[in-house]
């Protein structure tokens, strides 16, 4: 490579901190309807950095949510085409009294910026606009065609992008797409992530009564749905981690001995790991591992409950209501639809008739997976041995990205997942923040990928 892109890349690093700043501070949270403007602001401003480095047809486009930037540089003919996709928005921050500074002003304490975005996937994003940067401005060219969508519905399940993709689907055509919205295995161990869990997502809502009563003149008389509802829950589930749904299991795609081989051979602290979540003791289906259970197996998981009195004190009621968010993540070659189905017909096999059950279903998400030996990912694994001088080792992941699917499916594009995260990140949590060693390493690892995958043909 060009040392001069290598000279930019690291002499740059003060400017790439107040540039990702700025664009922390526009508080990007796509599920809450008060955003509403900051999400219009936050596509615009990533819009202007893709001009001010010099792509083309820079554009936002409207979406009936949040907006969606494009952008692309098509000078290089003959090379392949490189779809970049990540996202501008960012989970809540609730419980924001959690957060040791504010999170939408970038803070460096360690070598780490705190900040909500600064890995997922604000921090993750930049890089890829500010190796692009290093390329254009030392070299006045990419190695690369590039194409560029940036979208502001991750978070909330991206319910637009599967008909802006197939509406787009000339302008996004591409050899691979590029994705850097993932963690590395932990903090100086490089990796790439060939698979994703898929998700399906519920809410089930149970009715009792017209309204609350008093708990001594009517208990006796009436189902309780606070109560209903933990039974229907006993049932989703054995003590061995093992979801009852009839069939829910039936396209699992099973974990290969290489695979587990592989697994037990990463450098993986279970003792540091349950120390480090300050649970008691790790649960999960019997007869996997760790790893195994969080990459390659599905699960059932309650993500909240509500029913009844939750304040200070007693108070003698039965609840007239009671409500579960409900989420399973699933492995190939689960299909959300068909796990959607299940799950709805199991529920209602459960629920008494005692009590009115409505069943929502929210977002859905394929799971993924991609051939190792592709030539995209063994670019990838060559950048990260030039960016970050080490090899990677390879790893599966337990959280979705459902859009990587429909790029298969529509594009029919393979993905390479160059994520740089760290576990330990806190993701969607209080504190969320970013490893600057491999934030700027990830820079540079992102200016050679460019360069590998230039000699790659798929
Ligand atoms: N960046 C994450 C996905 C992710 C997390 C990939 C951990 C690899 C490791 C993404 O922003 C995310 O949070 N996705 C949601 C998807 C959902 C809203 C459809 C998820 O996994 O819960
Ligand atoms: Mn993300
Ligand atoms: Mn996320």
């Amino acid at each position: 490579m060009n040392p001069s892109v290598i000279d930019f890349i690291n002499t740059s690093r003060d400017r790439y901190l107040e540039e990702l700043t700025q664009y922390i501070a526009i508080p990007s949270v796509s599920a809450l309807p008060e955003h509403k403007d900051d999400m219009r602001r936050c596509a615009e401003w990533t819009a202007e950095q893709l001009k001010t480095i010099g792509l083309e047809n820079v554009r936002v486009i409207d979406t009936p949510g949040h907006p969606v930037v494009y952008a692309d540089w098509l000078n290089a003919p003959g090379a392949p085409t490189v779809l970049f996709y990540g996202h501008y928005d960012v989970q809540p921050v609730d419980p924001v009294e959690l957060w040791t500074s504010p999170p939408f002003e970038a803070t460096v304490r360690d070598n780490e910026l705190f900040a909500r975005g600064a890995t997922d996937d604000k921090g993750q994003l930049f890089m890829h606009i500010k190796a692009l940067e290093a390329h254009l401005r030392q070299n006045g060219t990419l190695p690369i065609n590039a194409r560029v969508i940036f979208e502001g519905e991750e978070e909330i399940g991206s319910p637009n992008l599967d008909a802006f993709i197939r509406e787009h689907r000339d302008e996004l055509a591409c050899d691979v797409v590029l994705i850097s919205d993932s963690g590395m295995f932990d903090k100086g161990v490089p990796s790439i992530c060939y698979g994703l869990r898929g998700l399906s997502y519920f809410q089930i809502d149970l009715r009792g009564t017209a309204s609350d009563l008093h708990s001594g003149s009517f208990g006796g008389a009436v189902a309780n749905p606070g109560f209903v509802l933990a039974q229907m829950l006993s049932q989703m589930k054995d003590r061995g981690g093992h979801v009852k749904i009839p069939g829910f299991y039936d396209d699992v795609r099973q974990l290969t001995e290489r695979e587990r081989e592989e697994f037990k051979r990463l450098p993986f602290n279970e003792k540091q790991y349950r120390k480090s979540l300050g649970v008691p003791k790790l649960h999960g289906e019997s007869g996997y591992s760790t790893l195994e259970r969080t990459w390659g197996r599905p699960t059932f998981e309650v993500n909240g409950l509500l029913s009844g009195f939750t304040g200070e004190g007693a108070k003698t009621v039965i609840p007239a209501t009671a409500m579960a968010k409900i989420s399973m993540r699933l492995v190939p070659n689960q299909d959300p639809d068909k796990i959607a189905d299940l799950f709805e017909a199991y529920v209602k096999k459960v629920a008494p008739r005692s009590v009115e059950l409505k069943v929502t279903r929210m977002h859905g998400g394929k799971p993924w997976m991609t051939e190792l030996d592709n030539a995209y990912v063994q670019a990838a694994a060559r950048a990260i041995e030039l960016g970050f001088g080490k090899a990677p080792v390879y790893t599966r992941e337990g959280g979705s990205i459902p859009v990587v699917a429909t790029f298969q499916s529509e594009l029919n594009a393979p993905t390479v997942l160059f994520g740089l995260g760290r576990p330990d990140e806190n993701a969607h949590a209080p504190n969320e923040k970013l490893d600057l060693d491999h934030f700027f390493g990830g820079i540079l690892a992102s200016a050679y990928l460019y360069e590998e995958i230039a000699k790659t043909r798929g």
